[in-house]
């Protein structure tokens, strides 16, 4: 295997530029951060081709990316070039879709996308909680709608579905002005005019934003979505993605129904509602303790929840479906203890922001090291496996 540049200029930006502002919870707007670094990517995902732009990519993806042929799954028809990629809820309306492979990633998800364009909640609404590496927000899927998605997607230019350097997951939810009765026509309406350009699909049901959506993981609620999705022509993979607030008994009906249904997979999971341990906790921007604020928590106190909800699911369900293990990963040994745990792939959003993209990289080269250190060939023999996290 050839030996990996050394992470030099992405690194050492960021350390020296965003790190500082993460540092403090009420530092640098991070909604306004984020805005500003998707526009960035937007730009260069439109014109990567142009000569310029092209150059300063190639040296991005040749510092980030770690191609190991050991890492490669195809799961549900996709191939995934590696495991680790970005959750949704970074890339709203799909802007960055033709430059995730650079920063390393297997595949990233885009979205959550809705029917209808809808502004979201009021601001503030994304807070940092520097401190415990998290973050709460109650963003209420703000995007700019099906039809914009698809206008955005389309400008730049992807290779078609299946043939494209990350896979493409499109994560779908429920606008907020319709009603839960007509909660399958809604993800209907947006599934339909998105098939041809999604890899996989998500049924979003879990985000604790949009009043009533959890409703959506009641058995009954979540069949009639399913069937009436499957439906569709054309229709991608399907996954359905749950809340880690929900009980046992409910994850192991959704796991049997996941199974029942032939559904794609099941990535677990969302932010939480559950403040344990943090109840007192103010918020720097309104002055209030995390258990008066609305919000779903992300980020290292998810970590254990993520997990044990992970473990329930692969024990109903078996290793026959496959399982997207989110939550607090955030160094190598969290995310080899998902995959051990029985996650086919995982993916990142808070642990990303604050430790910067090298975090790609080093997990990469994490999981490598662990395949080694086991004697494992290949990273479907870890899946599941139990196998502990070996340090040098
Ligand atoms: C999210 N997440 C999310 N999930 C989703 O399915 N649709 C969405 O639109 C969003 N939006 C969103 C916004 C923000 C600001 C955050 C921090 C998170 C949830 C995300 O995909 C993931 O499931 C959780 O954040 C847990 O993973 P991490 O952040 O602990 O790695």
């Amino acid at each position: 295997m050839a030996s990996a540049p050394p992470l030099s200029s992405t690194e050492a930006l960021y350390r020296r530029w965003v790190g500082p502002l993460l540092a403090r919870d009420d530092g640098a707007d991070a909604e306004q951060l984020t805005q500003l670094t998707l526009t960035a990517l937007g730009l260069a995902s439109r014109r990567r081709h142009w000569p310029l732009v092209s150059g300063s990519l190639a040296g991005l993806g040749a510092e980030l990316q770690r191609p190991d042929l050991r890492l490669e799954q195809t799961l549900f028809g996709c191939r995934f070039a590696n495991p680790l990629g970005l959750a949704a809820g970074f890339d709203k309306n799909a802007v960055a879709a033709g430059i995730w492979h650079l920063f390393g990633f297997g595949f990233a998800e885009l979205g959550t996308i809705t029917w209808h364009g809808q502004p979201g909640n009021p601001r503030p609404r994304l807070f940092r909680l520097s401190q415990e590496r998290a973050a709460l927000n109650r963003m209420g899927f703000n995007n700019n709608g099906a039809v914009a998605a698809k206008r955005t997607l389309e400008e730049q230019h992807l290779p078609p579905a299946g043939q494209r350097p990350a896979v493409l997951g499109l994560n779908l939810g429920k606008s907020r002005i319709t009603s839960l009765e007509r909660a399958p026509d809604d993800y209907a309406s947006t599934l339909e005019l998105l098939a041809p350009l999604a890899d996989y699909a998500v049924i979003n049901v879990s985000s604790p934003n949009t009043p009533g959506l959890r409703d959506l993981q009641d058995a009954t609620q979540l069949r009639r979505l399913v069937e009436r999705l499957r439906r569709l022509p054309g229709c991608p993979p399907l996954l359905v993605k749950i809340a880690p607030d929900l009980e046992d008994d409910a994850i192991d009906t959704i796991a049997r129904l996941a199974y029942q249904e032939g559904l794609a997979g099941v990535i677990a999971v969302n932010t939480s509602l559950n403040r344990r341990g943090l109840e007192k906790r103010r918020l720097a921007q309104t002055g209030r303790t995390l258990e008066e604020e609305a919000g779903g928590l992300s980020g290292a106190p998810l970590r254990g929840r993520a997990l044990e909800v992970l473990r329930r699911l692969r024990a109903t369900a078996g290793p026959a479906l496959p399982l997207v293990g989110v939550g607090g990963i955030d160094s190598p040994e969290s995310a080899w203890e998902r995959i051990t745990a029985g996650a086919s792939l995982i993916q990142l959003y808070t642990g990303w922001i604050y430790a910067g993209p090298a975090l790609v990289p080093t997990i990469l080269e994490g999981l490598q090291q662990q395949l080694d250190r086991h004697g494992c060939r290949h990273i479907g023999e870890a899946v599941g496996s139990g196998l502990p996290y070996l340090s040098a």
